[in-house]
């Protein structure tokens, strides 16, 4: 039976603010997500039953565990048939580095079975699913520039423009997420501060849309606060982001991943090099909309 590829983006924090704490212990968060044009490969090829997951990288797990066998269960769910598909994932994107790779991945597959067995439930009738999966996966139902409340799983889209070039400094663990959450609440005090993601948002409504520059992640110094290797890995990015004049220079999700962004490609690239001297790995990358997200989403022959 054919098989069909598609493209599964990473995401970044463009801000992330902590608004409090939900009943469970989690924190309510405030965060603006950014699609970026690195992505996975999912691969998914009909069976007549049975759930395969194959990836060809050591810390990708291939049974029951990966979100994306439990996201084509959803699926069968919805559907209500036992098809088979297997599943072939091509990891570019760092695993564990606040990137949102595995999320991602699951949402794919939600996205890719719902057109694949003609349910066509579209981003409301697979929403459900996609919370139960994680609290990141609802974001990958629609992509693009988005306001993410509560867990970061009740999405607003956002109509904003992102044109800066994005220098990717990918992390691959290394800082967990419980840590940098427990060390967060011992480093505040609980007081409801000014949301520089509100004043951007009412801006934006306006029309006088501000600079991202102007957004922070309150997580950042919690995550350096509980890794050194982390910290060192800030400072020697925010020189760099200063002397290249970088828009914002910050941490995605609660790490372990940074980005730098900036209004020109030479600039970017200058960045680049000096770190690569330091012996930090970049990539560049640009932004993706929500259209893009949608139009880029399959792998056609012809790309
Ligand atoms: O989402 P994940 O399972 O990776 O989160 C790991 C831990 O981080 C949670 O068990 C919780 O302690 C903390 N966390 C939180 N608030 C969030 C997300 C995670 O307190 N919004």
């Amino acid at each position: 039976m054919k098989s069909r590829t598609f493209r599964s983006f990473a995401k970044i924090n463009l801000g992330l603010e902590v608004t409090g704490t939900l009943p469970g212990g989690y924190h309510e968060l405030k965060t603006i997500f950014a699609t970026l044009s690195l992505h996975d490969l999912i691969t998914l090829r009909p069976r007549p039953a049975g759930i395969v997951i194959r990836s060809p990288h050591a810390g990708v797990p291939c049974d029951e565990t990966n979100l994306c066998h439990r996201a084509a269960v959803r699926m069968q769910g919805l559907a209500g048939h036992a098809r088979g598909v297997e599943i072939t994932i091509r990891k570019r994107i760092a695993i564990g580095g606040g990137l949102g790779g595995g999320s991602s991945n699951a949402a794919t597959v939600l996205r890719a079975l719902d057109t694949m067995w003609g349910l066509n439930l579209g981003p409301a009738g697979l929403i459900e699913a996609a919370k139960s999966l994680g609290a990141d996966v609802p974001y990958f139902l629609v992509g693009g520039p988005a306001l993410g409340l509560g867990r970061g799983d009740d999405i607003h889209p956002l109509e904003l423009r992102l044109d800066e070039k994005v220098l990717l400094v990918p992390g691959a663990g290394g800082v967990s997420t419980a840590a940098v959450f427990r060390e967060f609440a011992a480093m505040n005090d609980g007081r409801a501060r000014t949301s520089r993601i509100d004043s951007f948002l009412r801006r934006c409504e306006r029309g006088d849309v501000p600079p991202v520059g102007s957004l922070r992640n309150d997580l950042g110094p919690a995550a350096i606060a509980v890794s050194a290797p982390l910290a060192a890995t800030a400072r020697v990015l925010r020189a760099a982001g200063r002397k290249h004049c970088a828009t914002l220079t910050a941490m995605s999700g609660s790490g372990s991943s940074f980005f730098l962004l900036f209004t020109d490609a030479a600039g970017c690239q200058k960045a680049a090099s000096d770190l690569k001297a330091s012996g930090i790995t970049t990539h560049r990358c640009s932004f993706v909309s929500r259209q893009a997200f949608t139009s880029r989403f399959e792998v056609r022959e012809r790309d």
